[in-house]
């Protein structure tokens, strides 16, 4: 694989990488046999191959740029468990399982259960209201952002705020195509997001707009390829390709933009971030 090189501008940036533990699962059982989002179009053929080397690229560029990866293990019937983002929120070494809304994905939540169970995570439980992990609750620093709107309720927040003992700030989704939270906004670094206005109701755009005053806004042509799904180790920013206009804004602040290809992936709704588990011990 070759990575981008960094320009002079990116040296002298000051933004400084910080090497994660990332969980993820191969998409051996991939497809799109049911649709319980917009992007997803039953009667579309997908590729399993394409599918995997798609996945198998990101995984690699994870490991180039020094992240430690670790997989849990597909299972069959489950053929969304490649967004491995969905199956818990991990936060000071605690981990709060997914509840998902769907028929569709319910055992998902004991393949990660067993995961940290068999891995020696001690503090870990299975949230009690709907909650679909790091897809609509995710870690901006000082606090949480957590969505609801589409998957993850309003109560599911309280127990977030209760179980990791740290302030959350309620975000609501408005537009179904962006169903999670992830596909909506991204964290760059320590208070540092980007996302897309027009997914929320006034209210969350007020709350963002004074939390983060300097955010990066995405413009909807990079926000419908999903350019929001994208993972920052604080300096790196790995994200959809097509999200031209985004990479550009990411690069003004000094970050390394990196765009993958996850096409196949994306008919089921998904992207970088929605591939990947961050692990904070
Ligand atoms: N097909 C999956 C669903 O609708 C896609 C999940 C995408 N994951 C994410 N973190 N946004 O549940």
């Amino acid at each position: 694989m070759v990575l981008p090189q960094p320009d002079d501008d990116a040296l002298t940036s000051g933004r400084t990488a910080r090497p994660r533990t990332i969980l993820m699962c191969e998409p051996t059982y991939f497809d799109v046999n049911y649709s319980i989002n917009p992007w997803m179009d039953p009667s579309r053929p997908t590729s399993q191959a394409s599918g995997l080397d798609q996945w198998k690229y990101l995984h690699d560029l994870f490991v180039e740029l020094g992240h430690e990866v670790e997989l849990v293990g597909a299972r069959p019937g489950l053929p969304d468990m490649v967004f491995a983002a969905n199956g818990a929120t991990v936060i000071d070494g605690k981990a709060l399982v997914a509840r998902f809304r769907h028929a569709q994905r319910h055992d998902e939540s004991e393949a990660y259960l067993e995961w940290f169970a068999q891995h020696g995570w001690t503090d870990v439980r299975m949230s009690r209201h709907v909650n679909e992990g790091e897809g609509d609750i995710l870690f901006a620093g000082d606090v949480i952002l957590a969505g609801t709107g589409f998957r993850t309720t309003r109560a599911a927040h309280d127990e977030v705020a209760e179980f990791f003992g740290r302030p959350v700030i309620s975000l609501t989704l408005v537009d179904p195509r962006f169903y999670h939270l992830d596909t909506a906004l991204a964290v760059l670094d320590h208070n540092e997001v980007m996302y897309h206005p027009p997914a929320f109701d006034e209210q969350s755009r007020e709350l963002l707009a004074a939390h983060f005053p300097d955010a990066v806004l995405a413009a909807r042509a990079d926000a419908e390829v999903f350019g929001l799904n994208a993972f920052s180790d604080g300096r790196h920013v790995v994200l959809p390709q097509a999200a031209v206009g985004l990479a550009g804004q990411l690069a003004e602040r000094g970050f390394e933009p990196i765009g993958v290809d996850l096409a196949e992936l994306l008919k089921a709704g998904g992207s970088v971030k929605c591939c990947t588990l961050e692990l904070r011990r």
